[in-house]
């Protein structure tokens, strides 16, 4: 009777306990493809290239390091395309139709490190942009289908050859149109150029209309993904119909907040329970790009202070580490998984070789924050519940348990910290289960929560700041800091010049891209801190585009992302015909002051803006040019440089200091 007692005590259904059954004798769910984060759509990551070590390190590992943090299994990244598509512009591997260069940027580097850490990791390339020589000119990728899929898969084979990278799935045209003789021809060509494993996904929007044309066209053979962004956790019924797999390719897009930690939580659960959906991938991966561009802080973590070296994991790191520490792409879902009866929502998977992971969540907080909440009712309760565990499954003894608790209002929210190992008699055990919480019960038992010394305390940009572009081996090809927002910044080499600019900075961007987002008619690349009111920058500047060419310093830029063509500021001009103007807003509408400059094309110059109070004056080669101009808003922003449109200009010596 006493060890009746004893064993019933820790194994004996609790009062009112639902009775879950897990059993893989019917035959295992769908293979699950992991959980992954998504770098790009665009230039989220990018100010964590300009981290010092040990911290960029350490925020790579709280990504990718399997049983350290978020432990990602997929890296999806953009295919850089020169044009804004979002937060940034990435630059394209191929500016110019005779141009090629697989080191612009920095998603390789990101996808080596990712792989340095976790060799299994799968990677996903999509395009959100491209070139406008794609296209001869038109706002359109399939004019010439040959000619994009050529560009793509030479992206594909270019990571392979130049950075031994093996892309695993390839994407169409980010949240736009598909067409489907592209995708034949992407199949086709990817074919031709030995590329027959990478896989395609279509078509990165919604479930419709790509389910019906795989349903119903030649496309049943060529998509092996059917990707839907944002899904709320359901798919359409089409989708189902066509026994692809379905993705979530792009979902989360939450401040990364506990709330964002709560939406993420639900979203991976159920996004299968009631969805069918084998893979989430989150917009985005790592909040590294200036806080008051669009979708400040929606990464699973935030780093987007390089010159501190401060960076901050939030929740979303750990509550993906429920999910990742304790499966791998390749396990299957099991196939009797879903909502719990007082609320929340419970999935297991199996390797099919006797490892098992249930994860458990409670998630009850205002759904409406989430930016596509699923479907209600949320109502959730605590709950005891009973896990019976059947088939091989009945040999397991002992689980390790992983505990998250969200306490949004106190502040007080834990995440995944290990508790004692729950022992399963006869098959089962029983559990309380309390309101906003994630339970992982597995029999993997490597998982950690990782941690490294705290990083430096966060720090406003430096108040100083100079960069003159003499990198003779560049890291990468931009400068540190410059968020480019329209148009493309990169490291060149004067071969020619005597001496004083061999090393610059240049724009090199000289046709409107095919966009995705509303580039301005002008380029512009930011740099600073958004609270910036009265400075002084100085830079060299040379245009090189004789007669019509422009190129401007900027203080108090206001917008970025895909606000640019709307933003203001106070904006230094000067023209290669010969004249100078000073406007209030990038677009130029609002002129403040205009005149004669003599400035030309091929001649150095250097400008000098001064913004003091609501007042601002500019000096060219170091005499005044123009003064006593009025600024009454903005009232503060970035520094910025920029062409006065798509045109090559080179930037040398770039000063800013801030009051
Ligand atoms: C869970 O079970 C315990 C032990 O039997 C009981 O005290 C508790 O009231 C139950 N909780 C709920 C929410 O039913
Ligand atoms: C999900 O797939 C399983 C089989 O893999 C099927 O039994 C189930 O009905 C599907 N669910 C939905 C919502 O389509
Ligand atoms: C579970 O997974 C571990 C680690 O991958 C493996 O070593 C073990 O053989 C698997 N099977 C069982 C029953 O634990
Ligand atoms: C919780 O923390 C956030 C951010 O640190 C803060 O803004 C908020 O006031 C805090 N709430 C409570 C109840 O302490
Ligand atoms: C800008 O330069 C002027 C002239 O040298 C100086 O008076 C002013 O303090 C400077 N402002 C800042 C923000 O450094």
């Amino acid at each position: 009777m006493a060890a009746l007692l004893l064993v019933c005590a820790a194994v004996c259904p609790r009062a009112g306990a639902a009775v879950y059954r897990l059993d893989d004798k019917p035959g295992l769910g769908p293979e699950f493809d992991g959980v992954g984060g998504l770098s790009g759509g665009g230039a989220t990551s990018r100010l964590l290239v300009n981290y010092q070590e040990p911290y960029r390190s350490q925020i790579l590992d709280y990504l990718f390091k399997p049983n350290f943090g978020a432990s990602l299994h997929i890296l999806k990244v953009e295919i850089g395309g020169d044009a804004q598509t979002t937060d940034g512009t990435e630059p394209s591997h191929m500016h110019y139709e005779d141009d090629e260069n697989y080191f612009r940027g920095y998603e390789w580097w990101l996808m080596k490190e990712a792989k340095k850490r976790n060799p299994n990791i799968k990677l996903v390339g999509l395009p959100w942009a491209f070139p406008a020589w794609i296209s001869g000119g038109e706002n359109w990728p399939y004019v010439y289908p040959d000619r994009t899929a050529f560009y793509i898969s030479s992206w594909i084979h270019g990571a392979k050859l130049y950075h031994n990278l093996d892309i695993d799935y390839v994407g169409i045209w980010n949240e736009r149109s598909y067409n489907r003789k592209y995708i034949m021809l992407l199949r086709y060509t990817m074919d031709k150029m030995g590329l027959e494993q990478v896989k395609i996904i279509a078509s990165d929007n919604l479930w419709e209309p790509i389910s019906w044309s795989v349903l119903h066209t030649e496309l049943s053979d060529v998509v092996d993904i059917i990707g839907a962004h944002y899904p709320g956790t359901v798919s359409s019924s089409n989708a189902r119909k066509t026994g692809k797999k379905l993705w979530s390719s792009e979902d989360y897009s939450t401040v990364n907040n506990d709330i964002g930690g709560g939406c993420w939580a639900r979203i991976l659960n159920q996004n299968y329970v009631n969805g069918n959906i084998t893979s989430t991938i989150a917009w985005n991966l790592l909040a590294s790009y200036y806080k008051e561009l669009p979708f400040g802080q929606d990464g699973l973590m935030t780093a987007d202070e390089p010159w501190s070296g401060h960076y901050e994991v939030q929740s979303p790191i750990w509550v993906t580490a429920h999910t990742t520490q304790f499966t791998q792409p390749g396990w299957h879902y099991l196939k009797n998984v879903g909502h719990l009866k007082k609320g929340g929502s419970n999935v297991a998977l199996t390797d099919g070789k006797g490892n098992l992971t249930i994860i458990v969540e409670t998630m009850s907080h205002d759904h409406s924050v989430c930016i596509r909440p699923p479907l209600p009712p949320f109502k959730v309760s605590p709950q005891n519940v009973t896990f019976q565990l059947q088939g091989s499954f009945k040999q397991i003894e002992t689980l390790k348990v992983w505990y998250t608790k969200f306490d949004f209002f106190k502040n007080s929210s834990k995440f995944f910290s290990q508790h004692s190992d729950i022992k399963v008699v006869n098959g089962a055990f029983s559990m309380p289960v309390g309101v906003d919480e994630i339970w992982t019960m597995t029999t993997i038992s490597t998982g950690k929560r990782g941690t490294v010394p705290q990083p430096p305390p966060s720090r406003s940009f430096p108040k100083d700041y100079k960069d003159d572009f003499n990198v003779k081996t560049p890291p990468f090809s931009e400068a540190p800091n410059f968020a480019d927002q329209t148009g493309v910044f990169e490291y060149f080499i004067n071969y020619n010049d005597p001496g004083d600019h061999v090393f610059t900075l240049r724009q090199v961007v000289t046709e409107r891209p095919i966009t995705w987002a509303s580039d301005a008619d002008q380029t512009i690349s930011v740099i600073g801190d958004y609270k910036w009111q009265d400075v002084n920058i100085t830079c060299d500047v040379l245009i090189e585009t004789a007669n019509t060419g422009g190129v401007f310093i900027a203080g108090r830029v206001n917008k970025g992302g895909e606000l640019i063509r709307h933003a203001e500021g106070l904006y230094y001009w000067i023209f290669a015909d010969g004249t100078y103007k000073v406007t209030n807003d990038l677009p130029g509408k609002t002129v403040l002051a205009s005149g004669k400059s003599g400035t030309r094309a091929w001649k150095w110059h250097t400008l000098t803006l001064r913004i003091q109070g609501d007042s601002a004056y500019g000096l060219l080669n170091g005499y005044p040019l123009w003064k006593d101009v009025r600024v009454t808003h903005p009232q503060n922003g970035w520094a910025a440089i920029g062409t006065r449109g798509f045109e090559l200009a080179q930037f040398d010596n770039f000063h800013v200091q801030a009051g």
